[in-house]
């Protein structure tokens, strides 16, 4: 576990606002969104509106940086819990600066928000997720095509009225993030460092309008198999009472309000022993979706089918990456609708994410009834799954460009 530093006073970049000092003793007060007023504008308006003006956060000292690698982890077993590491990063836009200025570093810790933040009243983040892998020889790290999730962050940040970092600040915080926490990567084949960005609207608002105020954020966490299951093949439910999306809705971007309308059917289905739920489209109820954290790809013969991203599916960078995979090995792949007879007839089925990786699934239960699929070493899956991973740890050749190095 990381152990924080003694208290240490630490000037925080909004301390212009006369909200300067916070003190790090366990946790770090940060004063944010102390604006009031109305913000609004619209969306198209609000990356122009805001310039920066963000004075810097004082350097942190890490002079008593505990150096050891994770401490005491024990990395072979590694869930997907949290363990909090030793920085995070942090920077604003607030109303009138034309974008986000530099951010810095600080030690990791609670943030203070005002009780009227756009956040907590009335749903505006988004939150992206990736991962970062320590290479074999343990000289430096790798990235998963961080730009990817720069851009949708940017593209949900359009949907959501915020203002988004550029891709270069996005990458440069990440690998910012990682670097401070080197020694909370696990070593290569025992997981890999979760890196979580958020971009919340942190200003003080009360009528339903866009936050004055915007913090972007990234922290990071050590993880292992998502699924308590491991690397064994899930059983999922499909789930006919509740929709995790709609035309029109936000279903195509990863804000954060997409997630707790989801973990009723989620926390339903786990107490019957399922690991998670399958989503059926909101309209025919007919068109499976997702998974609650993960997308879906059904293969049949030589073919492989995962539901398009017309809106209500996100777009996962997995799926895009397998996609291209599969594609590679010679398979006909296809994004289009796919029904429940696709499901249930399929001869794999396996779901893809950032957090659950390629993971196989071995039961679908749909009204009653479960519908069995193959598994094991010699599925496409299990391929796949091994190639993408392969690249991920710098172990194979990346031809494709995706990987970005952190040294
Ligand atoms: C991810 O795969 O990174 C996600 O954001 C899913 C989340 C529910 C853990």
């Amino acid at each position: 576990m990381a152990v924080l530093s003694s208290a240490k006073r630490v000037l925080l970049p909004w301390a212009s606002n006369g909200h300067a000092l916070a003190t790090v003793s366990g946790g770090l007060r940060v004063a944010l969104g102390t604006d009031g007023g109305g913000g609004g504008g619209g969306c198209s308006l609000l990356q122009s509106r805001w310039r920066s003006s963000l004075p810097q956060l004082d350097p942190v000292d890490r002079s008593d940086d505990d150096n050891s690698g994770g401490g005491d982890m024990d990395w072979d077993n590694l869930g997907f819990g949290l363990t909090p590491t030793d920085y995070m990063y942090v920077m604003r836009c607030s109303k009138g600066e034309g974008g986000f200025s530099r951010g810095e570093l600080s030690r990791y810790g609670n943030i203070e928000l005002s009780p009227s933040s756009g956040i907590l009243n009335y749903g505006q983040g988004l939150f992206e997720g990736l991962k970062a892998y320590a290479r074999a020889d343990r000289a430096g790290y790798m990235l998963f095509r961080p730009e990817e999730n720069a851009r949708r962050m940017q593209t949900g940040a359009e949907r959501m009225c915020m203002p988004a970092p550029s891709v270069e600040q996005f990458v440069h915080a990440v690998k910012q993030t990682v670097l401070a926490n080197r020694r909370w990567v696990p070593p290569q084949g025992k997981g890999a460092l979760y890196i979580r960005p958020l971009l919340i609207g942190s200003g003080a608002i009360l009528g339903l309008a866009p936050a004055p105020e915007y913090t972007f954020m990234i922290y990071a966490s050590p993880v292992g198999t998502y699924f308590k299951e491991g690397m064994a093949a899930i059983n999922l439910l499909v789930e006919e009472e509740f929709h995790r999306a709609m035309p029109g809705g936000t279903g195509g971007v990863k804000t954060i309000a997409n997630y707790a309308p989801v973990l009723k059917a989620q926390m339903d289905a786990k107490s019957r022993g399922f690991a998670d739920v399958l989503y059926l489209d909101s309209v025919h109820k007919r068109y499976v979706e997702e998974a609650s954290s993960c997308n879906l790809f059904v293969l049949k013969g030589g073919t492989v089918a995962t539901p398009a991203t017309a809106g209500t599916i996100l777009p996962g960078i997995t799926r895009r990456s397998i996609i291209e995979l599969a594609r590679d090995r010679g398979y006909q792949v296809e994004e289009r609708l796919v029904s429940i007879d696709d499901l249930v007839s399929a001869d794999e089925v396996f779901c893809t994410g950032t957090a659950v990786g390629v993971t196989p699934v071995s039961t679908v239960t749909y009204q009653g009834t479960r519908y069995e699929f193959r598994t094991g070493e010699d599925t496409l899956s299990r391929k796949l799954y091994n190639t993408l991973t392969s690249i991920q740890m710098g172990v194979a050749e990346d031809k494709k460009g995706w990987t970005v190095a952190v040294d």
